[in-house]
């Protein structure tokens, strides 16, 4: 008996000993730390790697694709089982895709969405992310259900909206896609949309700020009658702006309405205020567990069609978007 004892804990050692050398070791390679959106992102994939009992290490990009591309090495040398990738520049994907298929690993693309050929040059290659004109198109019905609910916010009584826009990095798909929908929305809406402005902020809030002040030295805040910007970040930097000229600070007849994307904390609270329209939710904590449960399949040989998410051509995860406003802005 004694002895059948000290067997079984033998197992239970031996065993508890192989199971976490095999533990799943994720290397995850994100754009910029410094990115509000994109550190919601790395916190949702480190709450799931804890649940799956995968091991998940980030690497900070510094928006350059050169030492991106140096962390990649680095992590395969390193006997990483899959890759997550947040890349830098997306048309730079075929080059990590390449050192990937080397190592004969799989690689989750996330938020940046590689060309569809490059994608399709691995078939151990995948994208997990929200479709970019989805969250244009919401955008831009905000801004349209707030001129039809306030026809006073046509400031010049034209029966069109002046707007300022403030568009995120080159080349980035939500940069492109939101730009394009967010006008088409309007239009879609029945009112004419006028760009008076727009200018590359690149996601980020003092950018954004120094460009609206700007903006509204040159332009006037009068004659400005909405602003679209490609995400939060960006709306809360126009919002600082249009403050520093008496704008938005909660009386209806100084305010500009302005809408963000992605749902950040600090967006709500400006919309709490008063001082922000809407915005939409990119919706970091369920593309972050679809990337790492699908990367922990891929990883340990699990079947992709059982985590809980549809992939639709083999390769594609979509997280729908979701439009956030206050009950009464509409
Ligand atoms: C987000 C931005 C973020 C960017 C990073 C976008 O989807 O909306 O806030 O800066 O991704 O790539
Ligand atoms: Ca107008």
């Amino acid at each position: 008996m004694r002895k059948v004892f000290i067997l079984a804990l033998t197992f239970l050692l031996v065993f508890s000993f192989t199971a976490s050398a095999d533990e799943i070791k994720i290397g995850s390679c994100i754009y910029r730390f410094n990115d509000a959106f994109m550190l919601r992102f790395r916190n949702a994939m480190s709450a799931e790697s804890e649940k799956l009992g995968a091991k998940i290490e980030h690497a900070d990009g510094q928006d350059n694709q050169i030492t991106q591309n140096e962390q990649i090495d680095k992590f395969i040398a390193d006997g990483v089982k899959v890759l997550i990738v947040n890349p830098v520049d997306r048309m730079s994907s075929q080059l990590i895709i390449d050192k990937a298929k080397a190592a004969n690993i799989p690689v989750v693309f996330i938020n940046r969405e590689p060309p569809e050929e490059i994608l399709n040059s691995y078939e151990k290659a995948y994208y997990v992310g929200a479709k970019a004109e989805e969250s244009g198109t919401e955008a831009g019905q905000i801004i349209a259900d707030y001129f039809k609910a306030n026809p006073a916010a046509d400031k010049n009584h034209d029966g069109k909206i002046q707007f300022v826009l403030l568009k995120g990095q080159n080349g980035h798909q939500d940069m492109i896609l939101r730009s394009k929908y967010s006008v088409e929305a309007i239009k879609n809406a029945g009112i004419e949309p006028v760009e008076i402005a727009s200018a590359i902020a690149n996601w980020d809030k003092l950018q954004a700020m120094q460009i609206m002040n700007a903006f509204t030295m040159a332009i006037g805040p009068e004659n400005i009658e909405a602003v679209i910007a490609n995400n939060d970040e960006m709306a809360l930097g126009a919002v600082e702006a249009l403050k520093n000229s008496d704008y938005n600070k909660g009386d209806k007849n100084f305010y500009i309405p302005v809408v963000g994307v992605d749902a950040n904390a600090s967006a709500l609270d400006a919309m709490n205020k008063g001082e922000m329209l809407g915005t939409v939710l990119n919706d970091s904590d369920n593309q972050g567990a679809a990337a790492v449960k699908l990367a922990y399949a891929l990883a340990s040989g699990g079947d992709v069609k059982s985590i809980g998410y549809e992939i639709t051509d083999n390769k594609y995860i979509w997280i729908p978007y979701q439009k956030v406003t206050r009950g009464e802005n509409k």
